[in-house]
């Protein structure tokens, strides 16, 4: 294992899906710590959480005031985790639908534990992808399915960023990799914040590796997923498409001495 990793669990209405994500999760990598980070679930997901983390040291909760977005909640999660000392923080998501027996391959595409953003062999960030050989949805509709890929191929077009998945949300980062992100200055709340933290780790110099994973569609409880995620991905991916061009026309109209060409 690449160090201490600490899986966090974002959760809105998961009352449903959480208690058997945890025993799966727990199973499956039992030296993983947990930290669920429930938005004030009206279900009681919450309870259930404080539940499991009385039964279980590796289990954390976290709780939060109201329903803020995915953004937000991992934001917060991952602050709690790196002030703990992880070395390792994973992105997952409650329903069933990252399948927690698949996390000992992002685990071991991450490589050995280490400071070294960008080592040899090894990731800053690697991605649980849906979207490349081997990668695969079970169950998705095909409206999600279609409005995943052509997401995708938007965020090529717009931010040059070469991946798959960008907007996959089974993630596992090096502790090293986050801090050097400016995790304050992220705004992105719904979906658009898996292409906002790729994008960061990516122009910060760090090495973003995919692995193919099988998406399975949840069976209980229901997608958050709504218009205005989708606007909001949609609006933000083309502003940052839209400054990037034009840092790069401000930065080839700069002089050569200035630019530092040899
Ligand atoms: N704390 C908190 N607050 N958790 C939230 C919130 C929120 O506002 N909104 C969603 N979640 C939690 C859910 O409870 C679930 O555990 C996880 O975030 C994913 O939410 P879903 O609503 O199940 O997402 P999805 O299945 O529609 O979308 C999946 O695909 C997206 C696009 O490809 C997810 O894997 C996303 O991460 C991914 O970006
Ligand atoms: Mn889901």
């Amino acid at each position: 294992m690449p160090g201490r990793v600490l899986v966090v669990v974002p959760t809105y209405d998961e009352a449903l899906t959480l208690p058997g994500t945890l025993a799966r999760l727990r199973a499956a990598v039992p030296d993983a710590d947990v930290l669920v980070v429930d938005d004030a679930s009206p279900d009681g997901t919450g309870d259930l959480a404080d539940a499991a983390a009385a039964a279980d040291p590796g289990v954390h909760v976290l709780h939060r005031a109201g329903k803020e977005g995915l953004g937000a909640a991992y934001v917060a999660g991952f602050g709690w985790g790196l002030a703990a000392g992880y070395d390792v923080l994973v992105e997952m998501d409650a329903d069933g639908s990252h399948r927690p027996e698949q996390l000992p391959s992002l685990l071991a595409a991450l490589g050995p534990a280490g400071e070294a953003v960008g080592e040899r062999g090894g990731a800053d960030l690697v991605i649980g992808s849906r979207w490349v050989p081997g990668g695969r949805v079970e169950n998705w509709p095909r409206h999600r399915e279609l409005l995943s890929r052509a997401g995708n191929a938007y965020v090529r077009l717009a931010l040059g960023l070469r991946l798959g998945d960008a907007t996959a949300g089974f993630r596992a980062y090096r502790a090293a990799a986050l801090r050097a992100v400016d995790l304050a200055s992220v705004e992105s709340h719904g979906y658009c914040f898996q292409v906002d933290m790729a994008w960061r780790v990516a122009r910060g110099g760090g090495r973003v590796v995919e692995v193919p994973i099988t998406f399975v569609e949840r069976t209980a409880g229901r997608s958050k997923m709504s218009r205005a995620i989708v606007t909001e991905a949609l609006w933000k991916v083309t502003a940052w498409g839209v400054r990037r061009r034009a840092d790069a026309v401000v930065a080839a109209l700069r002089p050569r001495a200035r630019r530092g060409v040899r």
